[in-house]
């Protein structure tokens, strides 16, 4: 992958569902993230998308009394309405039900199969259709799964891929990529999961048909044998969801087993997939070994965020408790909903989602800390200053201001949170520079040098103005409107980068119109 290419994933969505937190919770963060890259000058490929296939999806169209196709046509419309509302800036929506991803699919398991990997057994063991998960017989607690699922058994003819082969080179790329999976609690639990030892994988089951089915087909081994791949009644067989979806990772770029992708070539591979913490085995263990199996690279790291529960219970249909994302935009607005969410999650960690403390922090942080900031400086240039960025030397405030350095640090704090996607900490840098500027401007207050020491109030409102750029740009891929809002506010023109960070702000240049930025959360 060239050193400017950056591709980040969201995991893809199961359209048995509509939308709700958890969903907008990653894609928001995938987004924070690409929009950072793309700050960064990075060549970004930010892809998220549904996951269409499988028993559950197939339960749910026909509990719907819809044909498949058109109810996850429905549903997968309704992600990316949510993706809109969110401002959610992806490059691409994958659906697995596309004929490109099932061809890129059967291409990748044709090369399988041609390697030996795939064989035909028969599989008998506990299903959960709710997770489509296998699960062992040392798995099962109290009749259910370990995550709570319903399982039922399964006995039946099943393809399986060589899982078990992998073991040992998943053991090893762990040890010789400490970060490829993170956080560092969640990876030693993969690792110990690893250690007990790998079972083959169950890639096909014969009871639903909603799916891509295994077909046929001809092809030559290296003696140049002929030779038959999937020959059992091959047709009932229908791929197993997590192979087929998993894969969307690579079809979206185009995956073809010669290679010959280009999009593969400048993206592959991932820069990161984001996942929640329920899905990490699938992504840590199946998918590089996988990708083992197909000859390709692995990507450089999976990171698994927390689960939110609504007021201390987890979210479910059933109790009639799931939040939905839009509702929460149409209440309180777009950035408040994204702020939030960034904000009261410690990424990494589980989190409790209270509409009181969404409405506290927006209203302290963003109304009563960085709108203030801005509105008051603003006005008092505009009202004393002519609506003029005011007159200092830009280059020696730098040199002796001590809260344009400690922005400036904190700048350099949050890029290297950021890069390591530490969303939450990089999201902490930028507050601090919101109260401490607060603090400045309360210190400094120019409504009294404006009696006594006019140089000094530009010097001082000229600092907080850099301040207030620092901080629209760092806060941009957070809340994308309101940073833009800010900008042409301050009367800037150009586009946002962090080279404009150090590019200090023209003297005597108009600003634009006020108007507040955040409004009071009731
Ligand atoms: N289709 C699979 C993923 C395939 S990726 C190749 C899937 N879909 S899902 O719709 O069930 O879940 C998608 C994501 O939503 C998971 O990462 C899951 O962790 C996340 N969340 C579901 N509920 C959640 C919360 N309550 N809180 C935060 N995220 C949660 O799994």
């Amino acid at each position: 992958m060239p050193s400017k290419s950056f591709y980040i994933t969201s995991p893809i969505y199961y359209v048995n569902d509509i939308p709700h937190i958890g969903h907008a919770y990653t894609n928001i963060a995938c987004d924070v993230i690409a929009r950072f890259m793309r700050l960064d000058g990075m060549e970004v490929m930010f892809v998220t998308g549904t996951d269409e296939h499988g028993q559950k999806v197939q339960k749910a169209s026909e509990k719907a009394n819809v044909p498949t196709q058109q109810f996850v046509d429905n549903a997968s419309q309704k992600f990316k309405e949510m993706n809109e509302i969110l401002n959610i800036s992806n490059d691409f929506f994958v659906r697995t039900s596309a004929d490109w991803h099932k061809q890129s699919v059967i291409d990748a398991v044709r090369f399988m199969v041609e390697k030996g990997d795939i064989y035909l057994g028969k599989y008998c063991g506990w299903y959960a259709v709710r997770d489509e998960a296998f699960y062992a017989e040392n798995e099962i607690k109290d009749g259910k799964a370990p995550t709570g699922a319903e399982v039922e058994w399964v006995e039946e003819p099943s393809y399986f891929f060589r899982l078990s082969n992998y073991q040992d080179k998943l053991l090893k790329f762990f040890d010789d990529n400490p970060s490829f999976i993170q956080p560092e609690g969640m990876r030693n639990e993969i690792i110990n999961f690893v250690n007990q030892g790998l079972s083959d994988l169950s890639i096909s089951r014969i009871s639903f048909s909603w799916g891509i089915p295994m077909e046929k087909f001809e092809y030559s081994d290296s003696d140049g044998n002929k030779k038959v791949g999937f020959d059992a009644d091959s047709a009932t067989h229908i791929m197993y969801v997590w192979l087929d979806a998993l894969l969307n990772y690579v079809s979206c770029l185009g995956y073809n087993s010669s290679n010959t992708s280009e999009k593969m070539h400048k993206y592959w591979p991932a820069s990161v997939h984001v996942v929640g913490k329920d899905i990490l085995r699938f992504h840590t263990i199946y998918w590089p070994a996988f990708l083992m199996s197909l000859n390709l690279e692995l990507p450089k790291c999976v990171i698994a965020h927390g689960w939110w529960t609504n007021e201390g219970q987890k979210m479910s249909k059933s109790i009639g408790n799931v939040i939905n994302p839009i509702f929460l935009v149409d209440k309180y607005n777009l950035d408040a909903t994204r702020y939030y969410l960034m904000r009261g999650m410690s990424f990494g960690h589980d989190a409790d989602f209270a509409q009181s403390m969404l409405i506290n922090t927006v209203n302290v942080e963003l109304c009563n800390k960085l709108g203030n900031l801005c509105q008051r400086t603003l006005m008092f240039i505009f009202k004393n200053l002519d609506g003029k960025i005011p007159n200092a030397n830009s280059e020696s405030l730098y040199e002796r201001e001590e809260i344009l350095k400690y922005s400036l640090n904190k700048f350099i704090e949050y890029k290297e949170h950021m890069q390591k996607y530490a969303i939450s900490k990089a999201l902490q840098s930028i507050v601090d520079i919101v109260y401490e500027a607060n603090r400045y401007i309360d210190h400094e207050a120019p409504w009294v040098l404006k009696k006594t020491d006019i140089a000094r109030m530009n010097e001082v409102l000229y600092t907080v103005c850099e301040l207030i750029k620092h901080i629209a740009i760092m806060i941009s891929p957070f809340i994308p409107d309101s940073a833009q809002k800010i900008w042409k506010q301050l009367g800037l023109e150009q586009s946002m980068s962090f080279d404009e960070i150090k590019k200090t702000i023209q003297c005597g240049n108009s600003i634009g119109k006020i108007e507040p930025i955040f409004s009071i959360l009731e």
